[in-house]
């Protein structure tokens, strides 16, 4: 069952593609303001995970991880802008005040990976998204909206991959 309670969605995948897939149906969801969270160990799918985002938002432009670069953007042909952010490097939450999230999230959606770190600093609706690694090509996601927003988000998600039940 998939289902745990309604702040909580858990996603099973078997490989790197279906992690995409993933990506691409919650990409399509996001929007000018929305933050994701992204929590896990190295290789735990992260960055995986943007590319399918990035490519269900409608980004032009290839996904790369943007561990020594800090954050990565990516256009859309309407000018929007998808951040990507990683906050590996990053010391403390203070540091990650000059990246200026509120002008990233005027121009699009932000997706953090190692967003634990920063937590301080980022809004209190968020979609937190916890990975792990359970094999080979397995992974565990736990998908944990706050706010209504991304719990509507959720629940659409859960009724497309699912069915409603
Ligand atoms: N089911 C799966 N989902 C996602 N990635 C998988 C899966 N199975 C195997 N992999 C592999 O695991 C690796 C995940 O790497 P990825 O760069 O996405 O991780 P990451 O969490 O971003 O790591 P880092 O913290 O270093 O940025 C890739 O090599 C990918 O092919
Ligand atoms: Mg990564």
């Amino acid at each position: 069952m998939p289902i745990l309670d309604d702040r909580h969605f858990e996603f099973f995948s078997h490989s790197p593609d279906q992690t995409r897939r993933l990506g691409i149906h919650l990409g399509g969801y996001l929007k000018s303001g929305d933050v994701v969270g992204l929590v896990g160990n190295l290789g735990a799918g992260k960055t995986t995970l943007v590319q399918g985002l990035a490519q269900g938002w409608g980004a032009l432009d290839p996904v790369s991880s943007p561990t020594y670069v800090i954050v990565n953007e990516y256009r859309r042909a309407d000018g929007q802008h998808l951040y990507h952010v990683d906050a590996y490097r990053l010391e403390n939450a203070f540091d990650a005040e000059i990246l200026d999230f509120d002008r990233m999230l005027s121009q699009g959606p932000l997706v953090i990976e190692w967003a634990e770190r920063i937590k301080p600093v980022l809004p209190e609706d968020c979609l937190w998204i916890r990975m792990e690694s359970t094999g080979m090509e397995h992974r565990s996601m736990m998908l944990n909206p706050e706010g209504s927003r991304f719990l509507n988000i959720v629940n659409q998600l859960r009724r497309k991959l699912y069915g409603a039940f």
